[in-house]
């Protein structure tokens, strides 16, 4: 019998941290302290499967808490289509398979934007909300989360739309603004033709905006004018940690359902 029945535990993988915690899954609260350990430069399968072994070693965790891992990528079942933000040897890997092997434990594997909004819709700014919901992270690129009625659209990618000739997340993520030096103006003028063209083509009921950069909501959220109500994620940067935990303790549930004696 677990003696830690309720929790999950969640590890985002970034561009530049690898980050993981513990979480109560009754009221998506870490229950100790995250861990993070700077992305390797060369982020290669195994070079990040080591920092999750290390990572994975700081807490005492039972054999049957289920683990999630959020990555900053579609994942096809597991496997890796395309990559952005870390190394192209990742391309054709399945996740579950090379970290679960590294570290001797099943671990379940979620885009991480996904993951921001399964966490979300559990615990933070859209919890309860009906009708289509539009989470976007912004930060090393855009991710991008559909909810609908409370159910995910998974691998949405809509940081990765061509909009006037550019992937758009090249000029509205939150590095654009640190790498060309942007005000919160500017800056807050391209996130207005981004979000504007995403309420065109998707009429969300409402736009959560997370990533990091979302503490500092109030400099840009005031700026931006569209008709779907827009405010900031509640869970911030947690959100990858936590929706990671969430949904690996959800897809575990599925699994003890479908092999109840394994
Ligand atoms: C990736 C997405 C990811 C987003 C945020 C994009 O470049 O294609 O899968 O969710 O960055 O990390």
């Amino acid at each position: 019998m677990s003696t830690q029945p309720n929790i999950a535990f969640g590890i985002d993988i970034g561009g530049s941290g690898i980050k993981g915690a513990p979480v109560d899954l009754a009221t998506g609260e870490f229950t100790e302290s995250r861990v993070r350990i700077p992305t390797p430069e060369h982020s290669t399968p195994q070079a990040v499967s080591d920092v999750i072994a290390e990572l994975i070693g700081e807490f005492d965790l039972d054999d049957d808490t289920p683990i999630g891992v959020a990555f900053p990528a579609p994942l096809d079942h597991g496997v890796v289509r395309i990559v952005a933000n870390l190394d192209d040897s990742w391309v054709g890997v399945n996740i579950e398979d090379v970290i679960g092997e590294r570290i001797g434990r099943r671990v379940y594997s979620v885009n991480d934007a996904d993951a921001a909004g399964f966490g979300e819709v559990a615990y933070g700014a859209a919890r309860g909300e009906e009708g289509v919901v539009l989470l976007a992270t912004l930060g090393t690129g855009i991710g991008s989360a559909l909810i609908v009625d409370g159910t995910l659209v998974p691998n949405t990618e809509l940081g990765h739309l061509e909009l006037d000739g550019f992937d758009a997340e090249t000029r509205a993520a939150d590095s654009a603004r640190t790498r060309e030096d942007l005000d919160w103006e500017l800056w807050a003028a391209r996130l207005q033709r981004y979000f504007s063209h995403l309420e065109l083509l998707l009429s969300p009921d409402l736009i959560v905006v997370g990533g990091g950069v979302s503490k500092h909501h109030a400099q840009f959220l005031p700026l931006l004018s569209l008709r779907a109500k827009i405010i900031p994620a509640q869970l911030r940067n947690a959100a990858g940690i936590t929706g990671a935990a969430a949904y690996a303790a959800d897809r575990a549930m599925h699994d003890k359902k479908k092999f109840p004696l394994s």
